[in-house]
């Protein structure tokens, strides 16, 4: 049974496509061990679409890549369970996994781009693509190829085009109708558009937006632009320091956020909420993840940090249903959202940001 994309409430009697528990991912370099993604558990509804944010280094990729086991050589998977049909994704061979890439799960990336072979035509890479899944004829998947060619809105002979023929915004269409073209059960995109010019842009969200509405396949939405979830995605997930901060229908998420984190990338894109609030960007960067951790991931740029912020790390707690946050004082969001709406609450974490480094310059001297 597959739901509707926009049927924004969860039945409860449809089992996730994909469901990820405590799922944390190491990279070991020169410096050390650094964990691009901490105890991270969420799921992707059937037909549903998932929306993952966050400042750049949060650890998105890092977090798909694992799901899909192309983690650089470096990368390691250090615990937890990737839940897929009845398998467990952490623990099939480079081979089983490999038979599950593309035809179960496609990957759209930014640089899917590139990845073109330049000397065959598109055509005929969509066409081998799906052979080497599919023990059908050449004239089957070239039918095919046409069929996802069409859903993407390119023309049938751009087939035949070679990359370089084909502008930025058709190749990355038809990255995305090969994607489409074994009917995987759910599509991962990774900055599938910000390569490309704003218009651009919007034309192929849309064009996104609109396959999911028709297929059945589920999504996972990659992108620090969280005006682009709020179209495209019925779930926002919001990622920090490798963690996960919150999780909410989108709706929910842009009309009563609850993280402190959340509040401050709302203002940070004002048009989406009201056009009336201030646009104030969070003072600060994220955390050297090389460091060991302690407490919460943004106390360091977080308005409202007490003392058991930096030592307790903040379980995901369930304030609605379908909406998880990582927050010690979710009790006292009210305040908090009131607060956030006011730019001189961010100034005064800019200046104590300021303080802090003046004191660590002078510790250093
Ligand atoms: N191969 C690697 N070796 C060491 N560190 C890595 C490696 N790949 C990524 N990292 C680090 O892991 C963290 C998460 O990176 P990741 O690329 O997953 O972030 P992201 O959220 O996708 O960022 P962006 O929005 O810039 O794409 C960052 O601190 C990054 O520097
Ligand atoms: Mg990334």
């Amino acid at each position: 049974m597959t739901t509707h994309a926009t049927d924004r409430v969860s039945t409860g009697t449809d089992s996730p496509v994909i469901a990820v528990r405590n799922l944390s991912v190491e990279y070991v370099t020169e410096r050390g061990v650094l964990r691009a993604v901490d105890d991270v558990s969420f799921d992707v509804r059937r037909g549903g679409s998932l929306g993952i944010v966050g400042e750049s280094g949060c650890g998105k990729t890092t977090l798909i890549k694992a799901i899909l086991r192309l983690l650089q050589k470096n990368g390691r998977i250090a615990g937890g369970s990737i839940e897929f049909g009845s398998r467990d994704l952490v623990s099939l061979s480079a081979e089983q996994i490999r038979r599950v890439r593309h035809a179960e799960i496609a990957l759209v990336s930014q640089s899917a781009m590139n990845s073109l072979n330049p000397v065959y035509t598109v055509g005929r890479q969509i066409v081998e693509g799906i052979r080497a899944h599919k023990s059908i004829g050449v004239a089957d998947a070239r039918r095919r190829a046409i069929e996802v060619f069409n859903m993407v809105g390119l023309e049938e002979k751009r087939l035949d085009a070679f990359p370089h023929q084909l502008s930025g915004g058709m190749k990355q269409r038809a990255i995305i109708a090969m994607a489409l073209s074994l009917e995987p059960a759910l599509i991962i995109a990774d900055e599938p558009t910000t390569a490309l010019d704003v218009v651009v842009q919007g034309r192929i969200l849309r064009r996104i937006q609109e396959i999911h509405r028709q297929i059945s396949s589920s999504m996972i939405f990659i992108t620090h632009d969280i005006s682009v979830v709020a179209e495209v995605c019925d779930t926002i997930m919001v990622m920090y320091g490798g963690r996960v901060m919150e999780i909410a229908p989108t709706d929910t998420f842009f009309r009563a956020p609850y993280h402190p984190y959340s509040l401050g990338l709302q203002n940070a894109f004002p048009d989406i909420v009201d056009k009336n609030t201030e646009l104030v960007s969070i003072p600060g960067t994220p955390p050297d993840l090389m460091q060991a951790q302690h407490g919460c991931r943004f106390q360091e740029r977080c308005p409202f940090v007490t003392d058991a912020c930096r030592t307790e790390t903040p379980p995901l707690v369930e304030v609605a249903e379908n909406h998880t946050v990582a927050c010690l004082r979710t009790a006292e969001v009210a305040e908090f959202r009131t607060a956030a709406a006011d730019g001189a609450t961010w100034e005064r974490v800019r200046e104590r940001l300021v303080r802090a480094e003046a004191e660590n310059a002078g510790g250093r001297a």
